[in-house]
Protein backbone atom coordinates (compact mmCIF):
# COMPACT_ATOMS: atom_id res chain seq x y z
CA UNK A 1 0.00 0.00 0.00
CA UNK A 2 1.58 3.48 -1.23
CA UNK A 3 2.12 5.26 1.80
CA UNK A 4 1.44 9.52 2.42
CA UNK A 5 3.48 11.48 5.04
CA UNK A 6 1.81 13.84 6.93
CA UNK A 7 4.06 16.65 8.73
CA UNK A 8 1.35 18.31 10.86
CA UNK A 9 2.24 21.52 11.37
CA UNK A 10 -0.08 22.86 14.07
CA UNK A 11 2.69 23.55 16.70
CA UNK A 12 3.99 26.48 14.40
CA UNK A 13 1.13 27.37 11.98
CA UNK A 14 -1.59 27.00 14.07
CA UNK A 15 -0.46 27.96 16.88
CA UNK A 16 1.54 31.44 15.46
CA UNK A 17 -1.49 33.56 14.69
CA UNK A 18 -3.65 32.75 18.33
CA UNK A 19 -4.92 35.29 20.36
CA UNK A 20 -4.70 33.60 23.59
CA UNK A 21 -1.08 33.48 24.68
CA UNK A 22 -0.12 29.24 24.52
CA UNK A 23 2.46 27.90 26.97
CA UNK A 24 5.21 25.78 26.55
CA UNK A 25 3.51 23.11 28.53
CA UNK A 26 0.45 23.41 26.73
CA UNK A 27 2.46 23.04 23.31
CA UNK A 28 4.44 19.62 24.51
CA UNK A 29 1.14 18.28 26.00
CA UNK A 30 -0.31 19.15 21.79
CA UNK A 31 2.74 17.61 20.16
CA UNK A 32 2.30 14.14 22.90
CA UNK A 33 -0.95 13.68 22.03
CA UNK A 34 0.20 14.10 17.74
CA UNK A 35 2.95 11.50 18.30
CA UNK A 36 0.35 9.09 20.11
CA UNK A 37 -2.19 9.53 17.23
CA UNK A 38 0.95 8.45 15.10
CA UNK A 39 1.91 11.27 13.67
CA UNK A 40 5.43 10.99 12.58
CA UNK A 41 6.67 14.66 11.64
CA UNK A 42 5.83 17.58 13.41
CA UNK A 43 6.83 21.40 12.32
CA UNK A 44 7.44 22.30 16.04
CA UNK A 45 8.13 26.12 15.95
CA UNK A 46 9.84 29.03 14.40
CA UNK A 47 13.17 30.81 15.24
CA UNK A 48 11.49 33.97 13.72
CA UNK A 49 11.58 37.77 15.53
CA UNK A 50 9.61 37.06 19.12
CA UNK A 51 8.74 40.90 18.20
CA UNK A 52 7.10 39.69 15.16
CA UNK A 53 5.25 36.37 16.46
CA UNK A 54 5.42 36.69 19.90
CA UNK A 55 3.63 32.79 20.11
CA UNK A 56 6.96 31.31 18.87
CA UNK A 57 9.13 33.22 21.91
CA UNK A 58 9.62 29.73 23.55
CA UNK A 59 11.09 28.48 20.26
CA UNK A 60 14.46 27.24 21.49
CA UNK A 61 13.30 25.75 24.98
CA UNK A 62 10.12 24.21 23.32
CA UNK A 63 12.21 22.43 20.44
CA UNK A 64 14.97 21.09 22.84
CA UNK A 65 11.98 19.23 25.24
CA UNK A 66 10.77 17.54 22.44
CA UNK A 67 13.62 16.22 20.48
CA UNK A 68 14.69 14.80 23.96
CA UNK A 69 11.19 13.59 25.13
CA UNK A 70 10.48 12.01 21.49
CA UNK A 71 14.08 11.18 19.63
CA UNK A 72 12.35 9.97 17.13
CA UNK A 73 9.82 11.50 15.92
CA UNK A 74 10.91 14.03 12.66
CA UNK A 75 10.75 17.76 13.93
CA UNK A 76 11.27 20.51 12.22
CA UNK A 77 11.44 24.24 12.52
CA UNK A 78 10.87 27.47 10.26
CA UNK A 79 13.82 29.50 10.15
CA UNK A 80 13.59 33.05 8.15
CA UNK A 81 17.37 33.86 7.59
CA UNK A 82 20.68 33.09 8.62
CA UNK A 83 20.47 34.05 12.44
CA UNK A 84 17.04 31.61 12.74
CA UNK A 85 19.21 29.15 11.60
CA UNK A 86 22.00 29.62 14.22
CA UNK A 87 19.44 29.78 16.94
CA UNK A 88 17.82 26.76 15.61
CA UNK A 89 21.35 24.97 15.55
CA UNK A 90 21.95 25.99 19.15
CA UNK A 91 18.92 24.51 20.16
CA UNK A 92 19.51 21.25 18.54
CA UNK A 93 17.39 21.19 15.26
CA UNK A 94 17.98 18.81 12.80
CA UNK A 95 15.64 19.86 10.14
CA UNK A 96 14.58 23.40 8.97
CA UNK A 97 12.16 24.89 6.81
CA UNK A 98 13.29 28.40 4.90
CA UNK A 99 9.98 30.51 3.54
CA UNK A 100 10.57 32.00 0.36
CA UNK A 101 7.16 33.94 -1.13
CA UNK A 102 6.63 33.59 -5.07
CA UNK A 103 5.97 37.97 -4.44
CA UNK A 104 7.85 40.83 -3.86
CA UNK A 105 4.96 42.30 -1.13
CA UNK A 106 4.25 38.86 -0.15
CA UNK A 107 8.27 38.79 1.23
CA UNK A 108 8.20 42.24 2.40
CA UNK A 109 5.27 41.52 4.47
CA UNK A 110 6.37 37.96 5.92
CA UNK A 111 10.06 38.88 6.08
CA UNK A 112 11.04 42.18 5.33
CA UNK A 113 12.79 41.78 2.37
CA UNK A 114 12.07 41.95 -1.17
CA UNK A 115 11.96 38.58 -3.46
CA UNK A 116 15.19 39.30 -4.44
CA UNK A 117 16.84 39.33 -1.49
CA UNK A 118 14.56 36.83 0.21
CA UNK A 119 15.35 34.26 -2.56
CA UNK A 120 19.08 35.17 -1.89
CA UNK A 121 18.80 34.66 2.01
CA UNK A 122 16.95 31.29 1.73
CA UNK A 123 19.70 29.91 -0.68
CA UNK A 124 22.48 31.07 2.08
CA UNK A 125 20.80 29.58 4.34
CA UNK A 126 19.98 26.34 2.70
CA UNK A 127 23.79 26.39 2.20
CA UNK A 128 24.75 26.80 5.73
CA UNK A 129 22.14 24.89 7.02
CA UNK A 130 23.62 21.64 5.25
CA UNK A 131 27.31 22.15 6.04
CA UNK A 132 25.85 22.26 9.79
CA UNK A 133 24.68 18.31 8.76
CA UNK A 134 20.63 19.22 8.86
CA UNK A 135 17.83 18.42 6.87
CA UNK A 136 16.20 21.13 4.76
CA UNK A 137 12.80 21.86 3.38
CA UNK A 138 11.41 25.31 1.77
CA UNK A 139 8.40 26.59 1.12
CA UNK A 140 7.53 28.26 -1.69
CA UNK A 141 4.19 30.62 -0.13
CA UNK A 142 1.91 32.23 -1.99
CA UNK A 143 2.58 29.74 -4.88
CA UNK A 144 -1.01 30.47 -6.14
CA UNK A 145 -2.59 33.91 -5.35
CA UNK A 146 -1.29 36.21 -3.32
CA UNK A 147 -3.13 38.59 -1.42
CA UNK A 148 -1.60 41.65 -2.54
CA UNK A 149 -0.74 40.96 -6.33
CA UNK A 150 -3.24 38.10 -7.31
CA UNK A 151 -2.87 35.52 -9.41
CA UNK A 152 1.04 34.28 -9.18
CA UNK A 153 2.66 33.34 -12.83
CA UNK A 154 3.50 29.27 -12.73
CA UNK A 155 6.93 30.41 -14.43
CA UNK A 156 7.55 32.39 -11.66
CA UNK A 157 6.91 29.42 -9.06
CA UNK A 158 8.97 27.15 -11.23
CA UNK A 159 11.78 29.20 -11.20
CA UNK A 160 12.03 29.52 -7.35
CA UNK A 161 11.07 25.89 -7.21
CA UNK A 162 14.49 24.69 -9.12
CA UNK A 163 16.46 27.51 -7.20
CA UNK A 164 15.31 26.18 -3.86
CA UNK A 165 16.40 22.47 -5.11
CA UNK A 166 19.50 23.83 -6.78
CA UNK A 167 20.41 25.21 -3.63
CA UNK A 168 20.09 21.83 -1.65
CA UNK A 169 16.52 21.83 -0.49
CA UNK A 170 15.93 18.28 0.53
CA UNK A 171 11.96 19.01 0.17
CA UNK A 172 9.78 21.87 -1.70
CA UNK A 173 6.93 22.65 -0.30
CA UNK A 174 4.56 24.39 -2.39
CA UNK A 175 2.18 26.22 -0.33
CA UNK A 176 -1.01 27.92 -1.14
CA UNK A 177 -0.99 30.49 1.62
CA UNK A 178 -4.80 32.12 1.43
CA UNK A 179 -6.27 28.88 0.23
CA UNK A 180 -7.00 29.90 -3.08
CA UNK A 181 -6.01 27.48 -5.05
CA UNK A 182 -8.61 24.92 -6.99
CA UNK A 183 -8.03 21.27 -7.87
CA UNK A 184 -7.83 21.95 -11.68
CA UNK A 185 -4.58 24.57 -10.51
CA UNK A 186 -2.76 22.09 -8.47
CA UNK A 187 -2.55 19.88 -11.58
CA UNK A 188 -1.38 22.02 -13.32
CA UNK A 189 0.83 23.29 -11.83
CA UNK A 190 2.10 20.21 -9.53
CA UNK A 191 1.93 18.76 -13.06
CA UNK A 192 4.57 21.20 -14.12
CA UNK A 193 6.50 21.16 -11.18
CA UNK A 194 7.18 17.52 -11.32
CA UNK A 195 8.11 17.50 -14.13
CA UNK A 196 11.16 19.71 -13.69
CA UNK A 197 11.71 18.61 -9.63
CA UNK A 198 12.11 14.72 -8.55
CA UNK A 199 7.86 14.36 -7.48
CA UNK A 200 9.63 12.70 -3.91
CA UNK A 201 11.20 16.20 -2.73
CA UNK A 202 7.81 17.87 -3.16
CA UNK A 203 5.50 18.17 -1.14
CA UNK A 204 2.45 20.77 -0.54
CA UNK A 205 0.83 22.89 2.04
CA UNK A 206 -3.18 23.68 1.57
CA UNK A 207 -5.39 26.19 3.94
CA UNK A 208 -8.88 25.12 3.79
CA UNK A 209 -10.09 28.64 3.24
CA UNK A 210 -12.69 27.77 0.57
CA UNK A 211 -13.23 24.09 1.40
CA UNK A 212 -11.25 23.07 -1.49
CA UNK A 213 -8.32 21.42 1.11
CA UNK A 214 -9.12 17.96 0.62
CA UNK A 215 -9.85 18.22 -3.24
CA UNK A 216 -6.30 19.84 -3.80
CA UNK A 217 -5.15 17.23 -1.63
CA UNK A 218 -7.01 14.85 -4.03
CA UNK A 219 -5.70 16.11 -6.84
CA UNK A 220 -1.65 16.26 -5.74
CA UNK A 221 -2.35 12.84 -4.83
CA UNK A 222 -3.32 12.03 -8.62
CA UNK A 223 0.01 14.00 -9.87
CA UNK A 224 2.16 11.53 -7.55
CA UNK A 225 2.89 13.85 -4.68
CA UNK A 226 2.86 11.42 -1.04
CA UNK A 227 4.40 14.62 1.51
CA UNK A 228 1.53 16.81 2.66
CA UNK A 229 1.63 19.18 5.74
CA UNK A 230 -1.35 19.41 7.39
CA UNK A 231 -2.68 21.01 10.66
CA UNK A 232 -4.46 18.90 13.35
CA UNK A 233 -8.27 20.62 13.56
CA UNK A 234 -7.54 23.23 10.60
CA UNK A 235 -5.64 25.49 12.82
CA UNK A 236 -3.48 27.53 11.49
CA UNK A 237 -2.67 30.85 9.20
CA UNK A 238 -0.18 33.47 8.53
CA UNK A 239 -0.46 36.49 10.35
CA UNK A 240 1.27 38.55 7.34
CA UNK A 241 -1.27 37.44 4.99
CA UNK A 242 -4.57 38.77 5.35
CA UNK A 243 -7.21 36.64 4.05
CA UNK A 244 -5.21 33.32 4.99
CA UNK A 245 -7.42 30.45 7.19
CA UNK A 246 -6.76 27.33 8.97
CA UNK A 247 -4.78 24.90 7.43
CA UNK A 248 -6.13 21.49 5.89
CA UNK A 249 -7.12 19.73 8.70
CA UNK A 250 -4.93 16.58 9.70
CA UNK A 251 -8.17 14.44 10.11
CA UNK A 252 -9.41 14.95 6.70
CA UNK A 253 -6.33 14.44 5.09
CA UNK A 254 -6.09 11.22 7.05
CA UNK A 255 -9.72 10.23 6.19
CA UNK A 256 -9.08 11.30 2.31
CA UNK A 257 -6.16 9.15 2.15
CA UNK A 258 -6.88 6.36 4.13
CA UNK A 259 -10.42 5.96 2.65
CA UNK A 260 -8.12 6.32 -0.82
CA UNK A 261 -5.77 3.37 0.08
CA UNK A 262 -3.03 4.90 1.35
CA UNK A 263 -1.63 4.26 4.43
CA UNK A 264 -0.60 7.18 6.91
CA UNK A 265 0.04 5.62 9.57
CA UNK A 266 -2.38 8.07 11.77
CA UNK A 267 -5.28 7.54 13.97
CA UNK A 268 -8.44 9.71 13.58
CA UNK A 269 -9.15 8.72 17.57
CA UNK A 270 -5.82 9.97 18.53
CA UNK A 271 -6.38 12.93 16.60
CA UNK A 272 -9.83 13.59 17.98
CA UNK A 273 -7.66 13.76 21.82
CA UNK A 274 -5.26 16.05 19.66
CA UNK A 275 -8.43 18.27 18.70
CA UNK A 276 -10.02 18.42 22.69
CA UNK A 277 -6.57 19.65 23.72
CA UNK A 278 -6.36 22.53 21.56
CA UNK A 279 -9.80 23.45 21.90
CA UNK A 280 -9.37 23.87 25.41
CA UNK A 281 -6.01 25.97 25.01
CA UNK A 282 -7.41 28.17 22.45
CA UNK A 283 -10.87 28.07 23.64
CA UNK A 284 -12.54 27.58 20.18
CA UNK A 285 -14.37 25.16 18.46
CA UNK A 286 -11.79 23.32 16.29
CA UNK A 287 -12.23 20.24 13.79
CA UNK A 288 -11.82 19.39 10.03
CA UNK A 289 -14.90 19.21 7.95
CA UNK A 290 -15.24 15.15 9.02
CA UNK A 291 -15.45 16.18 12.38
CA UNK A 292 -19.54 16.00 13.33
CA UNK A 293 -18.74 11.72 11.62
CA UNK A 294 -15.55 11.34 14.35
CA UNK A 295 -17.41 12.90 17.01
CA UNK A 296 -20.32 10.74 16.27
CA UNK A 297 -18.29 8.11 15.66
CA UNK A 298 -16.59 8.64 19.40
CA UNK A 299 -19.69 9.04 20.94
CA UNK A 300 -21.13 5.42 19.50
CA UNK A 301 -17.80 3.99 20.18
CA UNK A 302 -18.32 5.10 24.38
CA UNK A 303 -21.69 3.60 24.29
CA UNK A 304 -21.97 -0.04 25.63
CA UNK A 305 -23.95 -1.83 23.39
P1 LIG B 1 13.66 42.60 10.50
O1 LIG B 1 13.12 43.55 11.51
O2 LIG B 1 13.71 43.05 9.08
O3 LIG B 1 15.08 42.04 10.90
O4 LIG B 1 12.84 41.26 10.63
P2 LIG B 1 16.45 42.69 11.04
O5 LIG B 1 17.43 41.77 10.41
O6 LIG B 1 16.44 44.15 10.62
O7 LIG B 1 16.61 42.63 12.63
C1 LIG B 1 15.74 43.30 13.52
C2 LIG B 1 15.82 42.64 14.88
O8 LIG B 1 15.30 41.29 14.79
C3 LIG B 1 17.25 42.51 15.37
O9 LIG B 1 17.20 42.56 16.79
C4 LIG B 1 17.64 41.13 14.96
O10 LIG B 1 18.67 40.56 15.74
C5 LIG B 1 16.34 40.38 15.20
P3 LIG B 1 17.47 43.96 17.58
O11 LIG B 1 18.86 44.35 17.14
O12 LIG B 1 16.41 44.91 17.13
O13 LIG B 1 17.35 43.52 19.02
N1 LIG B 1 16.22 39.16 14.39
C6 LIG B 1 15.81 38.00 14.90
N2 LIG B 1 15.44 37.63 16.15
C7 LIG B 1 15.09 36.35 16.34
N3 LIG B 1 15.09 35.43 15.35
C8 LIG B 1 15.45 35.75 14.10
C9 LIG B 1 15.84 37.09 13.85
N4 LIG B 1 16.25 37.73 12.74
C10 LIG B 1 16.48 39.00 13.09
N5 LIG B 1 15.45 34.82 13.15
C11 LIG B 1 12.47 38.90 10.38
C12 LIG B 1 13.09 40.16 9.76
C13 LIG B 1 12.51 37.82 9.32
C14 LIG B 1 13.27 38.48 11.59
C15 LIG B 1 11.01 39.22 10.81
O14 LIG B 1 10.35 39.84 9.74
C16 LIG B 1 10.27 38.01 11.25
O15 LIG B 1 10.60 37.36 12.22
N6 LIG B 1 9.16 37.68 10.57
C17 LIG B 1 8.29 36.60 10.97
C18 LIG B 1 7.88 35.81 9.78
C19 LIG B 1 6.91 34.72 10.17
O16 LIG B 1 7.07 34.04 11.17
N7 LIG B 1 5.84 34.52 9.34
C20 LIG B 1 4.94 33.47 9.53
C21 LIG B 1 5.51 32.18 9.07
S1 LIG B 1 5.46 32.01 7.30
C22 LIG B 1 3.93 31.23 7.00
O17 LIG B 1 3.12 31.12 7.88
C23 LIG B 1 3.66 30.64 5.65
C24 LIG B 1 3.80 29.12 5.63
O18 LIG B 1 2.91 28.52 6.55
C25 LIG B 1 3.53 28.59 4.23
C26 LIG B 1 2.20 29.07 3.65
O19 LIG B 1 1.15 28.84 4.23
O20 LIG B 1 2.30 29.67 2.58
C27 LIG B 1 5.23 28.69 5.99
MG1 LIG C 1 0.82 28.07 6.19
Amino acid sequence: MSRVHITDVAPRDGLQNQRLPVDTATKLALIGRLVAAGVASVEVTSFVSPKAVPQMADAGDLLQQVQARWPALRCSVLVPNLKGLERAHAAGAREVAVVLSATEEMNRRNINMGLEQAAGVCEDTLRAAQQLGLRTRAYVAVAFECPFEGLVPLTTVATLAQRMAQAGAGEIVIADTIGAAAPGMVTERLGVLSREIAVEKLAVHFHDTRGLGTANAWAALEVGIRRFDASVGGIGGCPFAPGAAGNLATEDLVQLAERSGFQTGISLSGLLEAIDLAQTALQQTLGGRCIGWLRRQQARAATPA
